[in-house]
């Protein structure tokens, strides 16, 4: 479904360039669960973010369903992005003055036009899915970092995504509540969603079917996880 070729990408700060992916490659199937592990800079978030196309490979292919994005019109991206996609990170990014609802809703907010009936269901929906029933309108700051996580979870599902890109997800919350959290991907990936994961923890890296190592800017090892 995604398949990443040779990619290559530098950073250049105050003068100084540092090449920072040297050529990885890295596939995910439909409904696949792919951890990424690797010590601190070894460029996994930075895979990610070109996996999921908020950042752009200085050379290299993305092939995401057959099509070429690397040679696609921003029309033809956007749509991917739009459509396909959803990120969620280890700092949760709610909007601390919207309830739960309202910052799985906001995506669709156009202009002060309220939102509907059946998309509001719908909220309340993905937030029964993830095990927030009752939580519905609950501010940000009367949830735990784990219920703040579900929430952009929710928000990441609403949109219907086939892959979900997750960065260190569970680095905010304790082991206890990560597990949950990882309970949780496996969950929605057994009904369907592919899943990448970036950890830290051998132990969650353990949910994907697949476990990549990545070492100073190159895949060091593919792992198929039996299970
Ligand atoms: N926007 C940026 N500008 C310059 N250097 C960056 C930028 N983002 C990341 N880096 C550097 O690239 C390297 C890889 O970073 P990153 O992909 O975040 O690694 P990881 O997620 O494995 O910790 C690090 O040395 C980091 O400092
Ligand atoms: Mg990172």
């Amino acid at each position: 479904m995604l398949n990443l070729k040779d990619i290559h990408k530098t950073y250049t700060a105050d003068g100084v360039s540092s090449e920072v992916l040297k050529g990885v490659s890295i596939d995910v199937s439909e409904g696949e669960f792919v951890s990424i592990v690797g010590k601190s800079g070894s460029g996994k978030s930075t895979m990610m973010n070109i996996m999921s196309t908020l950042l752009e490979p200085d050379s290299g292919s993305i092939f995401f369903k057959g099509r070429e994005l690397t040679q696609a019109s921003s029309a033809e991206i956007n749509s991917v992005r739009r459509n396909d996609i959803s990120v969620i990170f280890q700092a949760y990014h709610l909007f601390p003055y919207l309830t739960a609802a309202e910052n799985v809703l906001l995506p669709f907010m156009q202009g002060f036009a309220p939102i509907g009936k059946a998309l509001r269901e719908e909220a309340f929906e993905v937030l029964s899915r993830v095990g927030l029933s009752g939580k519905e309108n609950r501010l940000p700051v009367k949830l735990s970092g784990g219920e703040q996580q579900r929430v952009a979870i929710a928000r990441a599902l609403i949109k219907k995504p086939s892959v979900l890109f997750a960065d260190e997800p569970t680095g905010s919350l304790d082991s206890k509540t990560g597990n949950a959290i990882i309970d949780l991907l496996r969950e929605l990936n057994a009904a369907g969603l592919a899943v990448v994961m970036v950890t830290h923890s051998p132990e969650y890296a353990k949910a994907g079917h697949t476990i990549v190592s990545m070492e100073d800017g190159l895949v060091s090892g593919i792992e198929k996880n039996a299970g």
